[in-house]
């Protein structure tokens, strides 16, 4: 038996909604399997939580949290009781760099009965790998004078370790899928780091002969997410510019409530934190509306990073039933509960074992 430890955060608004659901598609899914078995635990850490006892988590949270599989996180996010800054940086971010998570991985597929915005959406299934530890979001620079005179420089720090653990990370990924690899660059326009960037790709991609790749400046790639978003597999990108795609990923996906999202930890020091890309939702809190699809998708992904990819991919196929019937939220232009589409989704893998 196979026994995962997972904490669970669901954090604030919908995150608390929608977080249960998928733990009790993941039980379900568990039952199926037989040989796997889930450990929950719970922790409240939140913005009711930062209210009550001045932080978002307990001195000793990341202490505790170090001793769990993998974390199974909600939203977090309360404008009304904490200021965005403190309570993202309190927890979220504090765990994707104290556990050192420095691959992002976003799915952008397309669901049957989802109304992607593109007209000819053609069946899309793209996986984002992006380096998230450095590149341009580092903290080197500075800034001098004020008024004309002024200056501000950013630097950005491509090391050769990170650039090639993201992009090894993403030829394992496409060796288990469609076994092609892009490389969005920008190497004609940005004249240290990207050639760089260029070069370490190659010398990755001869570990990796089966997989094709081909590299597309960053411009041109995201207008190809739009025009001919089909022709790719996986794309690896740096921190910035896999950011800026990931969402274009997610804008032609139709909602951000199915996009789902992994914060990868890859040298097993630490857990691996799944989280959907939607955040809290403040406006639909407590409808019992919240689209559920996304944290599902998140629990698939984190089955699939715990070597289950079989029983994932029969979890994202009746994902995909559910949604081809239209069975599905007011966001997606349904009429269901959050509920309804968790139990038919727990009924149709039932159904499958
Ligand atoms: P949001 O993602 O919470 O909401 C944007 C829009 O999408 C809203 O209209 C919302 O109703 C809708 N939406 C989001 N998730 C949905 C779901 N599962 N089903 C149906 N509709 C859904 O983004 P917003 O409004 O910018 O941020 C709200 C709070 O969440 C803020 O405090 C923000 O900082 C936080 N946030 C947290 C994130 C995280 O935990 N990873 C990510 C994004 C925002
Ligand atoms: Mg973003």
């Amino acid at each position: 038996m196979k026994k995962l430890k997972i904490a669970s955060i669901p954090g604030d608004g919908v995150g608390k909604e929608v977080v249960p659901a998928a733990i009790d598609v993941l039980h379900t899914v568990a039952d199926m399997h037989g040989g796997l078995k889930f450990d929950f635990e719970e922790f409240p850490y939140s913005c009711e939580y930062y209210l009550e006892h001045g932080e978002m988590m307990s001195e000793d949270g990341m202490q505790r949290l170090s001793d769990f599989d993998s974390i199974f996180l909600g939203a977090v996010g309360n404008e009304n009781l904490v200021p965005d800054h403190i309570s993202l940086w309190g927890l979220l971010i504090k765990i994707r760099r104290e556990f050192e998570q420095t691959i992002n991985v976003r799915p952008a597929k397309q669901l049957p009965g989802i109304q992607s915005p593109l007209v000819n959406p053609n069946d899309f299934d793209i996986m984002v790998v992006r380096e998230n530890s450095e590149g341009e979001y580092s903290s080197v620079g500075g800034r001098i004078y004020r008024g004309e005179d002024e200056i501000a420089i950013q630097n950005n720090v491509f090391s050769r370790k990170a650039t090639e653990r993201a992009m090894r990370f993403a030829f394992d990924l496409a060796s288990k899928r469609r076994k092609h690899v892009t490389s969005a660059t920008k190497s004609n326009g940005i004249v240290f780091s990207m050639p760089f960037w260029d070069e370490v790709f190659k010398d990755v991609s001869k570990d990796y002969s089966d997989v094709k790749t081909d590299k597309q400046h960053i411009d041109a790639l995201s207008a190809f997410f739009v025009t001919n978003p089909s022709r790719f597999d996986v794309v690896v990108a740096s921190n910035l510019f896999g950011d800026i795609l990931s969402d274009v990923g997610a804008g032609i996906m139709g909602s951000i409530g199915v996009a789902p999202a992994g914060n990868i930890n890859v040298n097993g020091k630490y857990p691996s934190m799944f989280e959907p890309v939607h955040g809290s939702a403040p406006d639909i809190i407590g409808k019992g509306v919240a689209n559920p699809i996304g944290q599902i998708w998140t629990a698939k992904m984190l089955l699939d990073h715990h070597g289950e990819e079989e029983i994932g991919q029969v979890l994202l196929d009746v994902i995909e039933e559910t949604t081809n019937d239209r069975i599905v939220t007011p966001d997606l232009g349904g009429q269901h509960s959050t509920t309804d589409v968790t139990q038919e989704i727990i009924k149709r893998l039932r159904a499958k074992a």
